[in-house]
């Protein structure tokens, strides 16, 4: 049965700018009813939900700004949301960083922020919990679905959304929390991350930047706006544990993950 987005309550991490701000304009143009906005940049949080406020004429977002790699910032979100708002549906762990010049601080936000983002979710949410259930969308990329040389850790990070993501998409979890669990992958998609990736690629490798440069700019783009629809598709239509892929101004689609077993080389 589709999952209606009307009337329901978000929490979308890093979504006071790119595409973390699109999945909000979306969901509340098909009836959101409210969305808490976590993101670090205060500034920018504090803009993107006026402007939403201002758009619909009341309250339909908050902002709390985090630092999702604190894992105290992260609960203190999740708990001020649900004092707000006394319900939550449909958790977004958006925020993420294509920095392997940094790769602690991306692996703590590409992975272990996510990670704390879903247990929260099923924490809220879970039935086994007192919670009604809900959905989980985690941001991975079309790099957790292949290798890219200019990125490689980046790449590893979204390999472990994936896999993390469908492995909570069992129906073990799901028969105990009711929370489907979803991944969404997209493909370039005009933002500072891909404009400031190639400043951020892993030091001591010359050329590596250059290189991480053209291999993104050899894959198709598009704009956040896309995605965002991508995601209101799957929101609505994804099964649990699925992936999806949103790429080049495309609509999305689900992709089936061959079975290790039929993956032997010789
Ligand atoms: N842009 C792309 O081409 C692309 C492609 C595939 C996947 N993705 C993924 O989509 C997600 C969003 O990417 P984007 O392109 O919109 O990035 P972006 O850099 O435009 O926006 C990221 C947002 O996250 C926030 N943020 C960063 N670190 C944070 C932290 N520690 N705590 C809280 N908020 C933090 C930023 O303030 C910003 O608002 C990421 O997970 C990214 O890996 C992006």
């Amino acid at each position: 049965m589709a999952f209606k987005v009307e009337g329901k309550i978000a929490l979308i991490t890093g979504a006071a700018a790119g595409i973390g701000l699109q999945y909000a304009n979306e969901l509340l143009k098909h009836g959101l009813k409210g969305v808490t906005i976590v993101d670090f940049d205060a500034k920018k949080g504090a803009e993107t939900v006026q402007k939403l406020n201002n758009q619909y004429g009341r309250k339909v977002a908050i902002f709390i700004q985090t630092d999702v790699t604190k894992t105290a910032e992260l609960k203190h979100a999740f708990g001020e949301a649900n004092d707000t708002w006394k319900s939550l549906d449909i958790v977004i762990n958006n925020a993420g960083v294509m920095k392997d010049s940094a790769w602690e601080m991306e692996v703590a936000l590409n992975c272990n922020a996510v990670t704390t983002g879903s247990l929260l979710a099923l924490e809220y949410m879970g039935k086994h919990n007192g919670g009604k259930g809900g959905i989980v969308v985690n941001i991975a990329s079309i790099l957790g679905l292949q290798e890219l040389s200019g990125c490689p850790i980046y790449v590893g990070t979204k390999h472990f959304v994936l896999g993390m993501t469908r492995s909570f998409g069992q129906p073990y979890f799901y028969n105990m929390t009711g929370v489907k669990f979803l991944t969404m992958c997209p493909g370039v998609t005009n933002t500072p991350l891909i404009s400031d990736a190639s400043k951020f690629a892993l030091g001591n490798f010359e050329g590596l930047g250059e290189l991480l440069a053209k291999e993104l700019a050899s894959l198709p783009d598009q704009e956040p706006e896309n995605v965002a629809r991508g995601m209101y598709t799957l929101i609505t239509r994804g099964e649990n544990g699925s992936v999806w892929v949103c790429e080049g101004g495309k609509p999305i689609y689900e992709v089936e993950i061959p079975d290790r077993r039929t993956l032997k080389k010789n």
